[in-house]
């Protein structure tokens, strides 16, 4: 989403006669996106904040460094006063101002901008995008769920959808500028609602489906508690669907995903995972966990490795648990030590990266429909696409034959436990 948004902005800053340059060096001004959902991604942006004002401004008074994004609006005035570099701080809601507050900065005043909005989607705003055949394209902002953990119903503020004509309008001149993919982004995408027509998350990726067949669809996130059978019933009779849900489930024990305030227990997990299998053969389901929540027993830790070994998922984000003010779960005590949920952690990645290898090595002997997307990095005359069910794929294109945005069965020879490598039985 911050890819997208990044995108948003640089639109913003270009119809106002700013350009974009290749290096910082260069620049007269530098904007950090900035995520907050854990501590580790924030420590990152304050490191790196401090290697700008050693490199840039000390050298260049002017030099000008804004934070924008969902830190942006978690420290509001604080990130002036904390870190004296900083001369803007830009929420997520607040991009349309950009250009103002960045005069404001260029004439030696900070510059702090935080509301949200109820109703800023961005729609008028045609992102600046850059590169490849793969376009993000953020449906909604925002979410509601308050989840005990997440801070981002606090950083991005309430639910809203774009309208579905202009998501629709968007995506069909992504097509014609030569884009194979685009993915529908929101944090609960199940919960997509068109103001104008009542039109849910299904009616949306069917039209969008229905634009060309040779226009891959996928999307992020889902729900459980949201995810609906006739969602699933969609993805399975659309072929340009891909055959991926992302299904975060956070963890296999119903006592903590209560305190989680998820609203599912695992056993209608379970029921929606069946039905997915069911109806989908052959689709991918990915996940994220979280390892050590506030009072998470060894029991409950089980119950997380018992869930990941009944259901299989071909791939996870996993994440230990990090306390972010202002949320619920901040005022319980974060009880489990560092090093158990680190050992947790560490358990539940490998028992997946084994089950992630395993699944890999039953593609041996498929053939897999990939869109080609780019040379890989390792090796020149090896080029790499994605499977509708997102595994990477290798394949060999010696004379250069398949091109950026072409589709190729692949036969699949051999596999790790995050790519598949194989040749091309045909092209499309
Ligand atoms: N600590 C650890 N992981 C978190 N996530 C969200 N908030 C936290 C937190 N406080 C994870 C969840 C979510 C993903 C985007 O980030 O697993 O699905
Ligand atoms: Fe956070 Fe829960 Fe909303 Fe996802 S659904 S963004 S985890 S509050």
């Amino acid at each position: 989403m911050n890819f997208n948004d990044t995108e948003i902005v640089a639109s913003i800053m270009k119809n106002s006669g700013w350009e974009i340059v290749a290096t910082p060096e260069e620049a007269t001004a530098v904007l950090l996106n900035t995520c907050s959902v854990r501590e580790n991604a924030e420590s990152r942006v304050i490191r790196r904040l401090k290697q700008y004002n050693h490199k840039f401004k000390k050298l260049n008074k002017r030099y000008i460094i804004g934070i924008i994004g969902c830190m942006a609006e978690r420290f509001n005035q604080h990130l002036v006063d904390l870190e004296n570099s900083v001369n803007v701080v830009i929420g997520p809601d607040e991009y349309r101002r950009m250009p103002a507050l960045l005069d404001q900065a260029l004439s030696g005043n900070k510059a702090v901008a935080v509301e949200l909005s109820t109703v800023e989607t961005y729609d008028d705003i045609i992102p600046l995008r850059t590169e490849g055949i793969s376009a993000w394209l953020s449906i909604m902002r925002g979410c509601n769920n308050f989840c005990s953990y997440c801070v981002v119903p606090y950083t991005r503020g309430r639910e809203r959808s774009r309208p579905m004509q202009s998501l629709i309008e968007e995506t069909r001149q992504l097509f014609h500028k030569g884009f194979r993919e685009v993915t529908l982004l929101g944090q609960n995408v199940n919960s997509y609602k068109d103001e104008e027509t009542g039109s849910t998350f299904d009616i949306l990726i069917s039209k969008i489906a229905e634009i060309s067949p040779l226009l891959r669809i996928r999307f992020t996130t889902s729900h459980p508690r949201d995810m609906n059978d006739n969602l699933i019933q969609t993805i399975a009779q659309y072929p340009n669907i891909c055959k991926h849900i992302h299904l975060p489930v956070q963890s296999g024990s119903n006592r903590i995903l209560k305190k989680m305030n998820r609203r599912y227990t695992v056993e209608h997990y379970l029921s929606i995972i069946d039905k997915i299998k069911s109806t989908i053969p052959n689709s991918a389901i990915t996940t994220d966990i979280i390892a050590g929540y506030p009072s998470e027993t060894e029991e409950d830790h089980q119950q997380t490795l018992e869930l990941l070994k009944q259901v299989r998922f071909s791939g996870a984000f996993m994440f230990k648990y990090s306390p972010r003010e202002g949320t619920r779960a901040f005022d319980e005590p974060d009880d489990v030590p560092e090093e158990t949920k680190i050992r947790r952690l560490n358990e539940i990645i490998n028992l997946q990266n084994s089950i992630s290898k395993e699944l890999n090595q039953l593609e041996k002997g498929r053939v897999l429909e990939v869109l080609v997307e780019a040379p890989s990095k390792k090796k020149q005359q090896e080029w790499m696409g994605r499977s509708s069910s997102n595994k990477v794929v290798i394949f060999p294109n010696p004379q250069g034959i398949y091109k950026t945005g072409d589709y190729v069965d692949v036969l699949i020879k051999k596999s790790t436990s995050a790519t598949l490598f194989g040749e091309v039985v045909e092209k499309k």
